[in-house]
This record gives C-alpha cells, sequence and structure tokens, in this order.
C-alpha cells in the first residue's frame, strides 16, 4: 500500500494527501450542519497532513480546531499548512497518541480539551492497531461536552461483512502491511464508542463505498440532542 501522502513534501513542509482532495468536500457536507453555526473547540485526531482542519477551520470561522497526530513530520506537515494558510483559528499541532490512556492536549490546555464541541477523526482507525481505536472511542466521550459529536470517516465492514469488493481488498492491503490494520466492523467500533458514553446518531453513505458516522455524547443523546435538521 503506498503511503496516503505524496512522499515529496513541500520545502516548508507541507505534505499533500491525494484522497484529501477527493475527500473534504463530501465530508464537510456531512459536518456542515452540525459544526456551521457551532461555537467552542474542536478536536482532531490523526490530523495526518494537515489539509482538512485548515480547510474545515476556513469554513467555521467561529469554532477553534486543535489539530493532533503522533508522527513528527505530520506534526511538522501541520504546522507548514497552518502557517502557509494563516488560519487564526487553527491552534499549535499538538502530540496526541491515541492509544495511550488519558491522551490529553496538555495542562494549559485542558480547559479546552474537556469541553470540545466535537471529536473529528477521518481514515485513522482502520491504519493503526485496534487499540488506537479504542482508544479513541473509550476516551473521546469524556473529552466532549454534553451534546458533543465524534465524527468518525472511513471505510467499515457491516456485521463482518465487507460493503465492497474495493474495500475487500483494500482490507487485505492493509493486513499484508501491518496485520494489525484492517477494515474495521460497524458493530465493534459502535460497542466501544457505547462503552465510552457516546450514542450513534447517524450513518452517513459516503463516495467510495465509505462512510461517516456521527456519535453524540450518550447524556445529551438521551435528553434528545440529536442532529441538526
Ligand atoms: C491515513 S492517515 C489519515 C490522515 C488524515 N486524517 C486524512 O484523512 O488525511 C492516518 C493518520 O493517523 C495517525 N495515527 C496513527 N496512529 C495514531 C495514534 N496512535 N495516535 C495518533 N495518531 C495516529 C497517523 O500518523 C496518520 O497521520
Amino acid at each position: 500500500m503506498p503511503p496516503f501522502f505524496d512522499p515529496k513534501p513541500q520545502p516548508d513542509g507541507r505534505l499533500d494527501a491525494p484522497a484529501f482532495h477527493r475527500n473534504h468536500a463530501p465530508i464537510w457536507a456531512v459536518l456542515a450542519p452540525y459544526l456551521e453555526r457551532a461555537r467552542g473547540h474542536v478536536l482532531e485526531a490523526g490530523s495526518g497532513t494537515g489539509q482538512h482542519v485548515v480547510r474545515f477551520a476556513r469554513q467555521s470561522p467561529q469554532l477553534t480546531w486543535w489539530p493532533t497526530d503522533h508522527e513528527p513530520r505530520h506534526l511538522r506537515s501541520i504546522e507548514a499548512w497552518r502557517a502557509q494558510t494563516g488560519c487564526a483559528n487553527v491552534r499549535p499541532a499538538r502530540f496526541i497518541d491515541l492509544a495511550a490512556p488519558g491522551w490529553a492536549l496538555g495542562e494549559s490546555d485542558a480547559g479546552a480539551l474537556h469541553e470540545l464541541t466535537a471529536i473529528f477523526c477521518a481514515n485513522v482507525i482502520h491504519i493503526a492497531p485496534w487499540r488506537v481505536a479504542e482508544g479513541l472511542l473509550s476516551q473521546a466521550g469524556g473529552r466532549l461536552r454534553p451534546g458533543g459529536w465524534l465524527f468518525l470517516y472511513g471505510p467499515f465492514k457491516r456485521d463482518g461483512q465487507h460493503t465492497a469488493p474495493s474495500n475487500a481488498a483494500f482490507d487485505a492491503s492493509l493486513r499484508a502491511q501491518d496485520p494489525q490494520w484492517g477494515v474495521r466492523d460497524l458493530a465493534d467500533v459502535t460497542a466501544h464508542a457505547q462503552a465510552g458514553g457516546l450514542a450513534l446518531d447517524k450513518i452517513e453513505p459516503m463516495p467510495a463505498n465509505n462512510l461517516t458516522l456521527v456519535f453524540a455524547r450518550r447524556d445529551a443523546a438521551e435528553g434528545g440532542v440529536s442532529a441538526p435538521q
């Protein structure tokens, strides 16, 4: 499987992911009804190149975005995109290892982290060991404010079956690269999210047999807070 980004960075460290150019508009179409009028802080988990965060931040100037990743090269790329686009509402890239227990932004950022409006995570949990999904899903609920959302984008199996031959082939290529990687099952993801205090609010079909899953912090979901109309 080739790297998700063009391996030749710009001199300032900016990486370009070809998939970003295909994905950002359909993803934002799902996020926009939730985030266009929302206020507060949005954390991106596994920001990669940083292209999504700067694009989405420009489309929601009333929100503060917090890009994160665990790869130094990706953190450099995020910073370079932030500098190049001059997005005032994107905070400096922070190191977060989603598999670490109690992942956090850092002492001075703790207030924002525990009152997040949303967490956005695209194309991470299948290109990482399952413990990364567990770390994200078990801890996201505790980082969101009541009524906050977790948006999870990527390919998923349903009832243990791939939804398309292309996803089956992609899964095989992931597992060939690392046996701990692989397309996750919707039921496993939902069960872990529920155990972490999140309720599945919406399953949005996306181009190329992907899904965007929208979870809401359960106490708010039970009280009737749901997808904006
Ligand atoms: C395929 S890239 C997707 C990047 C970006 N979200 C996108 O859609 O273009 C997966 C990202 O997840 C990050 N990642 C993998 N394991 C991680 C972990 N344990 N903690 C934080 N980030 C992780 C990788 O460093 C990489 O940037």
